[in-house]
């Protein structure tokens, strides 16, 4: 985020914090709860978002290296990514063009090569058939023609957006609405990947998204947790196109009060939050960075998610790993036993009859702006 924007996000804040407000939507915002419940809708959305559209992986910290690869089943696609010898990032579908293998299954350094497990096809990190075990029987199958099926991915401020339609075409600007620049000002190229984890619960995946769309219910739901460290129902919003980005107060942001503008430092003070459409969320807080990435499950009250930490500086002694595990654990504590579980007892109430719409006040623009950029982009697609 560029210094003028902090700035700029830092005075709004404090006038919240005067007159006791937040970021006002202009009216309140009646969501259908078939929005997390209708199989139809889930399915139309599985196809625009996940299987011919385009979505943040994460950082480029995740494949820093030549040789560095991983794979991505979460949006129901076997997807894979190598760095090649060039410094070059590829997708591919991790499919063998033999019979159809998975050609790799996790994630890895230092590789030279795929090799399937099946028959022993070998292909390069750039995705090209390099040989195959008895040549001569597949003659007539040249080896030009049968590389692994590639994907478009881009690669741009530091981090990874990738499509598994080898279709597609996207371009990141684009999809980024105006949050380019904020994204470039980090700096992200340079950071490191701390961990990922990965979480299947029981709710629909925009339910996910929710969680970190408004700050109303910071002092209910985490009274003993987030509550000590951030004020509750004060907060910023900016729209980029489908995107958005939200700044939260910490309680020690009054503090910027007896500075003059120029030492404002507003990350000490803050927590920012973007939403990169559709599933992605990205925090910068302090000194690191997560990203959570939502899919859909298999039913809509199911999801699948996965939470990596990022970080500026690479981990050098164990007092440095204590200090992250001990801010992961914290973090995954907070949602695992505050917010999914309410968010699952959401999803069962959505499916009891007890109404049609779920409201949103005019204190949650985030989220009236992300489910109303749901709605276009399907109605936009049908
Ligand atoms: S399926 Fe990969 S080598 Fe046969
Ligand atoms: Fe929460």
């Amino acid at each position: 985020m560029r210094r003028e924007d902090q700035i700029a996000e830092a005075r709004k804040l404090l006038g919240f914090l005067d007159n006791r407000t937040t970021a006002l939507a202009d009216d309140i915002y009646r969501n259908p709860v078939s929005d997390y419940t209708c199989a139809e809708q889930a399915a139309r959305e599985k196809e625009l978002f996940f299987r011919r559209g385009a979505f943040n992986i994460g950082l480029s910290a995740l494949l820093p290296n030549p040789g560095d690869w991983m794979t991505h089943d979460y949006a129901g696609v076997p997807i894979l990514l190598a760095r090649n010898a060039e410094g070059g990032l590829g997708a591919f579908l991790n499919v063998c063009r033999h019979r159809g293998a998975r050609v790799a299954d996790g994630s890895g350094s230092k590789l030279r090569d795929f090799r399937c497990p099946y028959h022993g096809w070998c292909y390069g990190l750039d995705g090209a058939l390099m040989a195959r075990p008895d040549e001569r029987s597949f003659a007539a199958a040249e080896r030009a023609t049968h590389g692994l099926t590639g994907l478009p991915v881009a690669e741009k401020y530091g981090m990874i957006w990738v499509s598994p339609d080898p279709a597609a075409a996207f371009d990141v600007d684009r999809m980024l609405g105006g949050l380019s620049g904020d994204l470039a000002a980090y700096g992200l190229e340079n950071w490191h990947h701390y961990e990922t984890r990965v979480l299947r619960r029981k709710f629909n995946w925009k339910l996910g998204v929710d969680t970190f769309g408004e700050t109303y219910h910071l002092q209910h739901l985490h009274p003993n947790t987030v509550d000590p460290l951030f004020h509750s129902n004060r907060c910023t919003f900016d729209a980029f196109g489908p995107n958005h980005r939200m700044l939260a107060a910490r309680k020690t942001f009054d503090t910027l009060r007896t500075l003059p503008e120029h030492q404002w430092d507003v990350f000490d003070n803050t927590v920012v939050i973007c939403v990169l459409f559709p599933n992605t969320v990205f925090t910068y807080q302090r000194d690191h960075v997560e990203t959570w990435h939502f899919f859909p499950g298999d039913k809509p009250d199911e999801c699948l998610m996965y939470v990596s930490l990022y970080i500026p500086d690479p981990v050098e002694t164990q007092a440095n790993k204590d200090h992250w595990d001990r801010n992961f654990n914290l973090l995954m504590a907070t949602v695992e036993m505050e917010d999914f579980p309410t968010c699952e007892g959401m999803q069962v109430g959505f499916r009891s009859g007890a109404q049609d719409v779920i409201t949103f006040g005019r204190n949650e623009p985030a989220l009236q702006h992300f489910h109303k950029n749901v709605s276009a982009a399907l109605a936009a697609a049908a």
